[in-house]
C-alpha cells in the first residue's frame, strides 16, 4: 500500500486514497489526484501477499514521474502524430507534449488532476472529471467517470463513462505496469499470450509508419505464450522505440469482452492475469524508459521492471478513419462506455 505521511496535492489539499478489499482477501487501492491506480495486493497459497502493481511510495512521489504510473489517461490515450486531427474538413489543433506530438492527452492531462469521488463501497469506486471545452485542444465539455470495481472472484474492472457537448474523438485507458512477479524483477521474464495477428509499426518516435502488419513470422508474435525476452530487441521493429512499445489489433471476438485480449504469466507461475476489453486494440509498453521512475521501497525503477498492458483506440486512429475498429468520435446525442478488467488467478 502506499504511504501517506506527505499528503498534500498541488491543490492545497489531501490526496484521498481509497481501498478496496474482497472475500479472498485481496486489496486494491486508487486515489483521487488522477483516479490513480496505485496497488494491486494478491494473497498467494503460501500465505504471503504479492504486489503486482508498480507504483510510488507517497502519493506526491507520482507527481515527480513521466511514466504515468497506474494513471487514468484522457481524453485520448497514446500519440496524435504532429497534434493535429483532420476531420470532416477541419483541422484540430491539440496541445502537444512530446515533441511535435501529443501524448496520452497533452501536457495538464488527466491524470494530472483531482478527480471528485462520486461513490465509494466497499468494492467500487466511482471518481468524476469535468473537462473544459478547449482542454488541450478538444472540443467541448467532457464529463467523464472512471469506475474501479474489485470482484470476489480477483478481477479489477475499469470502466469508463463520458458525454460531450461537441463532437470530440475520445480514447480512455489505465496505464498500470504490472510486475506479477512482485517488484525488483525483470518483467521481460514474463509470458504473455495476445489474441492478435496484427501489429501497428511505429517510427522512433513512436507514430505509425504503415499499415496493420501481419505478425507471423515476426518478433511480435506472441499468439502463442512466449517470454518476452525470447525475442527481445530481434527485429527492427523494437529497436525503433528500444523494445516492445505496439499497439496489437485485437481479435473481433475479443471487443464482446469474452475472449480475452492477452494473458500474463509471473516467471515463477504463481500468478497468471487475463485482460478482458471492450477497445479493439492494446498496446503492449516494456518499460522501455522506467529508469529513474521513483519506485514503491523508495528507490527507483530500472527499464523493464514492469509492463503495460493498455486497452485502446489504435494509436493516432482519428487520422486513420479507414482502421478496422469503431468509430472513436462521441456525439452530443451519445456516449463513450469501455470496459477493461485484469483478472487474477493465483496458486
Ligand atoms: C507509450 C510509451 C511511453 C509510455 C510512458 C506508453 O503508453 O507507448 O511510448 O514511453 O507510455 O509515457
Amino acid at each position: 500500500m502506499v504511504n501517506t505521511q506527505r499528503q498534500i496535492a498541488p491543490d492545497g489539499k489531501p490526496f484521498t486514497l481509497v481501498t478496496l478489499k474482497n472475500a479472498q482477501g485481496t486489496q486494491i487501492q486508487a486515489m483521487d489526484w488522477g483516479a490513480t491506480w496505485l496497488s494491486c495486493r494478491l494473497p498467494l497459497l503460501d500465505g504471503s501477499v504479492r504486489e503486482v502493481l508498480l507504483g510510488c511510495q507517497h502519493p506526491q512521489d507520482y507527481l515527480a514521474q513521466q511514466a504515468y504510473l497506474g494513471a487514468t489517461v484522457g481524453r485520448y490515450a497514446n500519440r496524435i502524430s504532429q497534434s493535429r486531427i483532420e476531420h470532416q474538413g477541419k483541422t484540430l489543433v491539440l496541445n502537444a507534449n512530446q515533441g511535435e506530438h501529443q501524448l496520452h492527452g497533452g501536457e495538464n492531462s488527466f491524470d494530472k488532476r483531482r478527480w471528485e469521488i462520486l461513490t465509494r463501497a466497499e468494492q467500487a469506486v466511482t471518481f468524476r472529471l469535468e473537462s473544459e471545452d478547449g482542454d488541450n485542444g478538444y472540443p467541448g465539455n467532457m464529463r467523464v467517470e472512471v469506475t474501479y470495481s474489485l470482484t470476489d472472484d480477483n478481477r479489477v474492472e475499469i470502466s469508463y463513462q463520458a458525454t460531450v457537448d461537441r463532437d470530440c474523438p475520445i480514447n480512455m485507458t489505465n496505464h498500470a505496469y504490472f510486475n506479477l512477479d512482485g517488484i525488483n524483477h525483470d518483467s521481460r521474464g514474463h509470458r504473455l499470450q495476445i489474441n492478435s495477428d496484427r501489429f501497428l509499426p511505429v517510427d522512433s518516435q513512436g507514430i505509425p509508419n504503415a499499415d496493420l502488419t501481419p505478425v507471423d513470422g515476426l518478433s511480435m508474435d506472441f499468439r502463442q505464450p512466449k517470454t518476452l525476452s525470447q525475442d527481445f530487441l530481434q527485429d527492427e521493429f523494437q529497436r525503433q522505440v528500444s523494445g516492445y512499445d505496439h499497439a496489437y489489433l485485437l481479435d473481433a471476438q475479443c471487443l464482446s469482452g469474452d475472449k480475452p485480449a492477452a494473458h500474463l504469466w509471473s516467471s515463477d507461475n504463481k500468478v497468471k492475469m487475463s485482460v478482458f476489453t471492450t477497445k479493439p486494440a492494446l498496446q503492449l509498453y516494456s518499460g522501455n524508459f522506467l529508469a529513474g521512475t521513483p519506485a514503491r521501497d523508495g528507490g527507483t525503477y530500472e527499464n523493464h521492471a514492469g509492463l503495460a498492458l493498455e486497452t485502446e483506440f489504435l494509436p493516432n486512429s482519428p487520422n486513420h478513419p479507414h482502421w478496422p475498429q469503431p468509430d472513436c468520435w462521441v456525439s452530443p446525442d451519445g456516449a463513450y462506455r469501455s470496459m477493461t478488467v485484469y483478472q487474477f488467478e493465483t496458486n
